[in-house]
């Protein structure tokens, strides 16, 4: 469980094959629905139920699940349709319609990638860099949900990291109507969301002048899809996933066009695993960027983190 209270079902699997423990097992099916009248004179309790059903299903978090869907189910047979749904496997977070992150909570639709909690160290860098520069421009590529967005915007102020603008972008429509969602009104301002691929979906007005650029993009190598957790495998959009044989494909692309878009000066930060790590800084020497990665235990991630030049004829350190 994670301190959010989420299970790590979904959990974003990095390519290292650290892949996290399966909360439902494929092997649930055959067992029968959990919201059935309790034999006479049982004293079980719809919770107890629940925990049952979805135990027998192979969910890890049975107690902690049981008490979100019970909490988040209107009727008894709300209650019965979403243990079931989970029971079969889909993500909690899809069936309750949110994700905690960085302690908010996140809208995320059927279809939409679910954010990890490890991306909070996207937002943790973000922070660190807002605070050096406050009243920067913050873009989030290939945004999802728009969860690093909003958690930037919602905890800038009061981290003493106030961003003038944040922007964000995804592809998938159906993740860019959920992050307008998610970014309408955060932190009194707001933030914009456009689709579109990369950069292509960005106003040419922040080409130069963005000061933190974040980007998760799918870095799974494609052969290791049918290697991650049956939630995420067949629950979420494979756009969000696949990062092509290396997994590299989208960030290359983030990577090469980052020199135009950022500000002299300006921060990329890339979420990856250790073990791309190098092939990515290769890719950020190309673009004449220099980086450094960034690891938590604690979280379980790795981020890039890179400079663009201060002025445009020489390379900056990372801060
Ligand atoms: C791993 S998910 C991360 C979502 C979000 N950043 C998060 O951390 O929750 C990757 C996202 O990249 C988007 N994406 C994939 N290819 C893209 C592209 N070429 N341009 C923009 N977005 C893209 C997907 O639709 C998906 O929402």
């Amino acid at each position: 469980m994670s301190s959010s209270g989420f299970v790590p079902s979904s959990g974003a699997v990095p390519p290292t094959g650290a892949v996290p423990t399966s909360v439902v097992s494929p092997s649930s099916a055959s067992v029968p629905p959990i919201i059935s009248v309790p034999p006479a004179g049982s004293a079980e309790s719809p919770f107890a139920r629940v925990v049952g059903r979805l135990r027998s299903a192979g969910c890890v978090f049975a107690e902690d699940e049981a008490r979100l869907l019970l909490d988040a189910a209107h009727t008894p047979a709300e209650l019965a349709a979403m243990v079931e749904q989970r029971a079969a496997g889909q993500p909690l977070e899809h069936i309750l319609g949110w994700a905690e992150f960085h302690g908010l909570r996140i809208a995320v639709d059927v279809g939409v990638f679910v954010p990890r909690r490890r991306t909070e160290l996207l937002v943790r860098l973000a922070l660190d860099h807002l605070r050096v520069g406050a009243g920067a421009v913050v873009v989030d590529l290939c945004c999802g949900s728009g969860a690093v967005a909003a958690a930037v915007l919602a905890a800038g102020p009061a981290a003493g990291a106030p961003a003038a603008e944040v922007h964000a972008a995804d592809v998938e429509p159906r993740a860019v109507r959920c992050a307008r969602r998610n970014l309408a009104g955060v932190g009194g301002v707001g933030g914009q969301v456009y689709e579109g691929d990369l950069y292509a979906a960005l106003p040419a007005r922040l080409r130069g002048r963005v000061d933190v650029l974040i980007a998760n993009a799918p870095y799974v190598p494609t052969g290791a899809i049918d290697l991650m957790p049956p939630e995420a495998r067949d629950h979420e959009p494979r756009l969000a996933l696949d990062g092509g044989p290396d997994g590299l494909a989208v960030l290359r692309r983030v990577v090469a066009g980052a020199p135009d878009w950022l500000a002299p000066g300006g921060c990329l930060l890339l979420e990856t695993s250790r073990r791309q790590a190098a092939l990515l800084l290769d890719a950020l020497a190309r673009a004449g960027l220099t980086g450094r990665l960034t690891a938590s235990d604690e979280l379980d991630a790795s981020v890039l983190v890179a400079a663009a030049p201060s002025d445009r004829g020489g390379r900056r350190e990372p801060a």
